[in-house]
């Protein structure tokens, strides 16, 4: 079904983007750090405060109902938004982050001393350390997919890095200081038929465009809310039911068992058995909202315009002098990583900055990609659907200025 697509339209439900610093006009390229919320969302989140604030899975009141209802509904919308087969298969989590930690630390309990880890030299340091600590404690060993020149991963060598002792592969499916898009269903298909499981960070790839988890015959993907269009410090990690069901619980507390004694402790059925403690309520209702915001738009078109801009930017960028893009995979997400010669990345984005442009520089929690580049860090420029050809204009205009100011 082909809708039509208004960046206008989609601009107007965005009240940050009308903000001003100081005299500029808001440009936000930093969506990969975090992405703005529409009105929707806000809405939502003051609704609940307002009118439905209680705890939930724990009363038989009023608005512990309508709060538990909303909850469970919020859960059933990420449900269908990544078709996963059950709701019982969505876990609310903190984030990303905090996903990825419960697998390692509850899957990872389950390994054995010499059992292999296989991750990319391009992942966000949250899919890094927390294998590595795993690995320490229980004798695992981490290996490593590694990239081209390009930020591309190098799979001729997938055979050989999978072996009998793979247990898990964990990657990103979009790179968040590169843009790159990786070439997921082809890895999943490798890592199963060594009976590896098989874990996606989507942290940025579900803001730009679908997924299905049960197309895709994932074991586990996790994401973050804040990043796709919801309240920080809510998150999902989507597992499939048998995995969840043979993992022991993360984190102990109140609900997420059956029934504790002195002497021992049952524990309760998916979804909350990891779930322990009261969770960030308003945060997986707000979360749920985003979705189905998100649900309700085209997202073909989103992703075309998306395109476009990475198209539009990357051209213009090129055509500065001493300027180079890091990260140039045949397939990108709108994410361009760039330096410029004799400049350093933290001068560019504070001049930016001072012209209402805001982008992030640094590492981006990466620092084995930039030791890969033998670089220190980038600036780098993320899009997001509600971003504007005029933006980059703007933006380029900028970062010629802040060439001229360091010149
Ligand atoms: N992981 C986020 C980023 O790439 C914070 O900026």
């Amino acid at each position: 079904m082909m809708m039509k697509f208004s960046v206008n339209d989609i601009r107007a439900q965005f009240p940050i983007l009308q903000t001003k610093i100081g005299k500029y006009p808001l440009v936000y390229f930093d969506n990969g750090a975090t992405s703005q919320k529409p009105q929707v969302v806000i809405d939502c989140i003051n609704q609940y405060y307002s009118a439905e604030n209680a705890n939930i899975h724990r009363g038989v009141h009023h608005l512990s109902q309508v709060s538990t209802t909303n909850y469970e509904n919020a859960r059933k919308t990420i449900q269908a938004y990544l078709n996963a087969e059950k709701s019982e298969e969505i876990i609310f989590t903190k984030g990303t982050t905090d996903g990825i930690n419960l697998i390692a630390q509850s899957f990872g309990r389950m390994l054995k001393a010499g059992d292999e880890i296989l991750i990319t030299e391009m992942e966000h340091h949250s899919n890094i350390v927390p294998w590595q600590m795993v690995a320490q404690e229980r004798g695992l060993v981490v290996k490593y997919i590694p990239m081209n020149e390009a930020g591309e991963l190098k799979l001729e060598g997938l055979d050989d890095l999978l072996t009998d002792r793979t247990k898990i592969v964990s990657l990103t499916h979009v790179s968040n200081a590169l843009g790159t898009i990786n070439p997921i269903e082809k890895i999943i298909e490798a890592a199963h038929q060594k009976g590896a499981k098989v874990v996606i960070d989507a942290a940025q790839s579900l803001q730009h465009f679908k997924v299905d988890v049960q197309a895709l015959d994932c074991d586990f993907m996790v994401f973050s809310g804040h990043k796709i269009f919801g309240p920080t410090g809510v998150g999902i990690l989507y597992g499939k039911e048998d995995l969840l069901n043979a993992m022991p619980p993360y984190q102990g507390g109140g609900d997420m068992i059956k029934t504790v004694s002195m002497k021992e402790t049952t524990y309760n059925d998916l979804p909350h058995k990891f779930e322990a403690g009261t969770p960030n309520i308003v945060g997986g209702i707000g979360l749920g909202k985003a979705i189905e915001w998100l649900s309700s738009l085209d997202l073909e078109a989103i992703q075309a315009h998306e395109n476009d801009l990475l198209a539009y930017a990357t051209t213009a960028l090129e055509a500065i002098p001493n300027l180079k893009i890091y990260g140039t995979a045949a397939q990108k997400s709108s994410t361009i990583s760039f330096l410029i010669e004799g400049t350093h990345p933290y001068d560019i984005g504070t001049l930016l900055n001072q012209q209402g442009i805001a982008v992030r520089t640094g590492h981006h929690c990466t620092q084995p990609i930039m030791d890969f580049f033998e670089i220190p860090g980038t600036i780098r420029a993320s899009f997001s659907f509600y971003n504007t050809h005029g933006e980059i204009d703007q933006f380029i205009n900028a970062l010629k200025k802040a060439l001229a100011m360091l010149s």
